[in-house]
């Protein structure tokens, strides 16, 4: 199959995002409309000057920026109108269902209360669903960066959010805090019925990836990059059928892979691992999830066969109910059954 048609699959397949920071989809212009209407100084002059900010060489260098880009989202509008914006692009690259990361701490540590956060992603996740059909969950990360007693009292908080939440995640600067770290709180979360996720192995060792998996009893693995050094780590991934959301553009952009040729996700995939193609943080790698699926197509390393098993992957990995699984991947199957 040519590049082309390979785009134009790709564009056909519905699909489920399950790695998407909602802070990372804030787009410049956005930035800066929010910035003026919340009367918050940044610390550039310009939507141009603000990209050209964006080139990282580790993981930290874009922490440090992100952080900072948030700062302008105060009010539960600027939460609604983020999600919306997301989801219309999602919507574009025919994406059925995402389930779609926020990290609290960033905001209470502003005084931006956790209620204002949650009712206002929940309000655009809402219209979202009324606007394009597409359905969507709420995973709460903890900042790895900060103390499990910080983690704990954030869950705590989100308690009366409950009903509203699908799990809980790890994320931010993953060197030299692993995943152990979290063993108290993630039991907790557990506890309360939600589903476990966790960044690991994007910069940190295998042995961080075995510690979210045996102290953290993960649901889905974040990235898992770095799994592929380890053939015995690969092989209970396989075994345990653990689906592990992969951001090939981040990948690219934070130095984790030299460039989109060397992206593991075919070896990946010829190891019969359960991944998926997701986008991070669209606005500052360079796309959303259709263009992570484009990039790995131009560069050689997927085919059809391939596209089709990542969209599947994305449903069967996701948490939503069999019944809803199913009609995605009766969807999936009505495309491979097209005439070409
Ligand atoms: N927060 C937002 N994006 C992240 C990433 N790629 N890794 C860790 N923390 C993050
Ligand atoms: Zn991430």
């Amino acid at each position: 199959m040519s590049v082309a048609d390979l785009d134009g699959l790709i564009a056909a397949l519905p699909k489920a995002e399950l790695h998407l920071h909602i802070e990372g989809s804030l787009e410049p212009e956005m930035m800066f409309a929010l910035a003026r209407r919340n009367r918050v100084a940044i610390p550039f002059a310009s939507v141009d000057e603000v990209r050209a900010a964006y080139r990282f060489s580790r993981l930290q260098d874009f922490l440090d920026i992100y952080y900072a880009g948030a700062e302008v989202l105060r009010e539960a509008e600027d939460f609604a109108d983020l999600a919306l914006a997301y989801f219309d692009r999602a919507a574009g690259d025919n994406v059925r269902h995402a389930e779609i990361f926020f990290d609290p701490q960033t905001h209470t540590a502003r005084g931006i209360p956790l209620g204002v956060v949650v009712e206002g992603l929940l309000a655009g996740m809402a219209e979202a669903k009324a606007r394009h059909g597409v359905s969507s969950g709420l995973i709460l990360c903890f900042l790895r960066h900060l103390d499990e007693a910080a983690a704990l009292a954030t869950l705590r908080e989100a308690e009366r959010f409950l009903d509203r939440i699908i799990g809980v995640g790890l994320d931010s600067s993953e060197l030299g805090h692993p995943p152990g770290k979290f063993a108290r709180v993630f039991a907790r979360a557990g506890a309360m019925g939600l589903k476990r996720v966790a960044h690991a192995g994007e910069e940190g060792p295998p042995d961080y990836v075995r510690e979210a998996l045996d102290l953290l009893h993960i649901d889905r693995l974040d990235h898992g990059n770095r799994a592929m050094e380890d053939p015995a780590l690969v092989a209970r991934l396989v075994r345990e059928g653990l689906t592990l959301t992969v951001c090939p553009l981040s990948n690219v952009k934070l130095c984790v892979v030299a460039d989109m040729a060397a992206h593991p996700i075919p070896r990946m995939l010829a190891a019969g691992l359960r991944v998926t193609v997701n986008s991070d943080d669209p606005a500052y790698f360079g796309g959303y999830v259709n263009d992570n699926f484009r990039a790995l197509a131009a560069a050689g390393g997927i085919g059809r066969a391939d596209l089709f098993q990542l969209a599947r992957n994305s449903f069967t990995g996701s948490f939503l109910p069999e019944a809803d699984k199913a009609r995605h991947l009766a969807a999936i199957t009505a495309v491979e059954n097209m005439p070409c």
